[in-house]
């Protein structure tokens, strides 16, 4: 049998110069020179210059070799060769020889691609068209790039928990619907008409039931389910490196994560991470920041006013603070050079979407006195605390948002973000991981007047929190941690409610009386009833891993068949009608 192939096309270098070899692969770019045609002949390997010409090539191949184009897929025989002085790519791997053809066989034919694989990224078509040619976009270089980092960090995990003791456990697909706060994607079942199974949003429930069953440390590369709104950091169906410990507690597991950050920053970013990794309260990181997963490659820290706003005439603060509202602020240091009246305008603006009602702004004067539209409605007195709470020098620019303190976390969180990419207060490519701690078990749904979960029903309050629960829910904390890296949340996990009368309150708290919990949770109950461990695991997003890692912001790019915004599939065209005959099987009638 004939070899298709004897090298890839990126592994011929100095030491084959003189040796034959037979290369396959895609047409990348061609250039004819008169008298022979030049090709880069690429896989996923890499790329060769493959030449045309006379002595080498005869004169039919040569004839030949002018119909090839873009994408055409080829097989070449040739010599190695060096290149001629002052030819050679020290970009390339294989840069320094080319492959003088002698032998050569078209494999297959292409149609212009609507995507070139070559593209800049300035020159690439809308992502609409990428995603329905999927395949010519998964041949560009960067896209293999970030799969091939996909592929190193879920072994690098792997092989991280199997040294650990970790068992791979596979969990349903095909399952009963678990809680984490999405809407379940449902499948109808034909054998029981009117019934449904929900793809799991996570496999929670059943890796707690492996911990009752005895299985610790269990871990899955699990594929999640969630019916959501998408955003650009969230897909529909997404993958989790989940895992499960028994006879832990919160620090077992953070530490179990930290050693992984160690181990994958360094064997891909090349960093080398201090452990622990830096912690913060989830009541800290609201106060300093106004969001669970802070960007901490930067400071722009938001700062408390509302005593100081109580004493003023301006009657936005002033209502604000009197009716138990917060007045705080972010120092935007030397922002008046990069912000003006308009700029402000434009930041005004922009908060509003994050429901600030306005935005109240100071400029720093050269002697450092503070000027603003609004100054009038405080003594020079009060302009002077304000200046010094918040740090104020000449050239700074002070901005306001008095509102409910939820509102001024949204709004501010949302501010310090864009002024700190658009002052370029950090520098894109570094890395900051830490971890979110002790997080309200609740959060109070306003509009449904309930407490929801803030994480799942199935999480620990911290042990001298238990009375809380029934006295005051809403200073319940957590035995929860946020895995932040960036600014992004990369994973989530808790020690979980062991002990079933807990549980029972819990569930009851939420609104989930006990005929609900009996039916959706029933064998949870059950299996707490015989013997639960303590235990506790967490869920990290090995997508936005993957997306971090590789300096991307957006999550489609690091999967390789992703769904858009609408959550459908541009390629394959899902989700897609089905013939109604499959309707009727499942007793199933679409109204229009
Ligand atoms: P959680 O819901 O926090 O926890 O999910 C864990 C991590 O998964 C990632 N993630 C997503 N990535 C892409 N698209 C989405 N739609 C999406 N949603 C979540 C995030 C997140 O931190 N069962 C619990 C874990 C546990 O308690 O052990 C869970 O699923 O990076
Ligand atoms: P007004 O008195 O409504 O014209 O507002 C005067 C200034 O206060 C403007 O710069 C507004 O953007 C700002 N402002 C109004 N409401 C708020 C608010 N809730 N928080 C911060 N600034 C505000």
């Amino acid at each position: 049998m004939q070899v298709l192939r004897t090298h890839t096309c990126g592994e011929l270098g100095r030491l084959h110069i003189g040796k034959e070899a037979t290369l396959c692969g895609w047409v990348d770019s061609y250039r004819d020179h008169g008298g022979g045609l030049f090709i880069d002949l690429r896989d996923r390997y890499g790329m060769t210059q493959v030449v045309f010409n006379p002595p080498d090539t005869p004169p039919a191949i040569i004839e030949e070799s002018k119909s090839l184009r873009a994408e055409y897929v080829v097989q070449v025989i040739g010599r190695v060769a060096e290149r001629p002085s002052g030819m050679a790519n020290p970009k390339l791997s294989t840069g320094e020889i080319e492959l003088r053809v002698t032998g050569f066989k078209l494999l297959n034919k292409s149609q212009t691609p609507p995507v070139s694989p070559n593209a800049n990224a300035q020159d690439l078509p809308n992502e609409e068209l990428r995603l329905e040619h999927r395949y010519l976009d998964l041949r560009r270089a960067v896209m293999q790039k970030t799969l091939m980092l996909r592929d190193r960090i879920v072994k690098g995990m792997r092989d991280y928990f199997a040294e650990l003791d970790f068992i791979d456990v596979e969990t349903p697909i095909l399952g009963r619907s678990t809680p984490e706060g999405a809407r379940d994607y449902l499948v109808p079942s034909r054998i029981s008409r009117g019934a449904f199974y929900a793809l799991p949003q996570s496999p929670q429930l059943y890796k707690q039931i492996l911990m009752m069953a005895g299985y610790d440390r269990y871990v899955q590369v699990a594929r999640c389910f969630r019916d959501e709104d998408l955003r650009a950091d969230r897909q529909p169906e997404f993958t989790q490196l989940d895992l499960e410990m028994s006879f832990v507690d919160a620090d077992d597991v953070m530490g179990v994560i930290d050693g992984l950050v160690a181990k994958l920053a360094k064997q891909e970013l090349g960093l080398d991470v201090k452990l622990p990794l830096p912690r913060m309260t989830y009541d800290e990181a609201m106060e300093r920041f106004g969001h669970d997963a802070p960007d901490l490659r930067f400071g722009l820290e938001l700062v408390d006013c509302t005593d100081l706003a109580a004493k003023s005439d301006f009657r936005v603060f002033s209502s604000v603070a009197a009716s138990g509202g917060r007045v705080r602020a972010i120092n935007a240091k030397l922002g008046t050079e990069h912000y003006s009246r308009r700029g402000i305008d434009a930041l005004t603006e922009y908060v509003a979407a994050f429901g600030a009602k306005g935005l109240a702004w100071f400029r720093v004067e050269e002697d450092g006195s503070l000027s603003s539209t609004i100054a009038k409605n405080f003594t020079p007195e009060l302009l002077k605390e304000f200046g010094i709470r918040l740090k104020a020098e000449p050239g700074d620019l002070l901005l306001f948002v008095a509102d409910e303190w939820k509102v001024t976390c949204k709004a501010l969180h949302a501010l310090r973000s864009k002024i700190g990419a658009e002052m370029k207060l950090y520098d894109p490519r570094a890395m900051h991981f830490s971890w979110v701690v002790e997080f309200p078990m609740f959060d109070f749904d306003d509009e449904e007047k309930r407490w929801v979960a803030m994480h799942h029903p199935f999480t620990s309050p911290r042990d001298q929190d238990f009375d809380l629960l029934k006295g005051d829910p809403g200073k319940c904390r957590a035995k929860a941690y946020d895995l932040v890296i960036n600014g992004s949340e990369a994973g989530g996990g808790t020690i979980r409610i062991h002990d079933p009368g807990i549980q029972q309150t819990v569930f009851s708290l939420l609104g989930i009386d006990e005929h609900t919990a009996e039916q959706r949770f029933g064998f949870l109950l059950r299996a707490l009833g015989y013997g639960a461990p303590p235990h506790g695991g967490i869920a990290l997003g090995i997508d936005r891993w993957v997306m971090l890692f590789a300096g991307l912001d957006n999550i489609r790019d690091c999967i390789a068949f992703p769904k858009t915004q609408r959550a459908s599939d541009l390629m394959t065209g899902a989700p897609g009608e089905v013939e109604s005959k499959q309707l009727k099987e499942l007793g199933i009638r679409i109204e229009r």
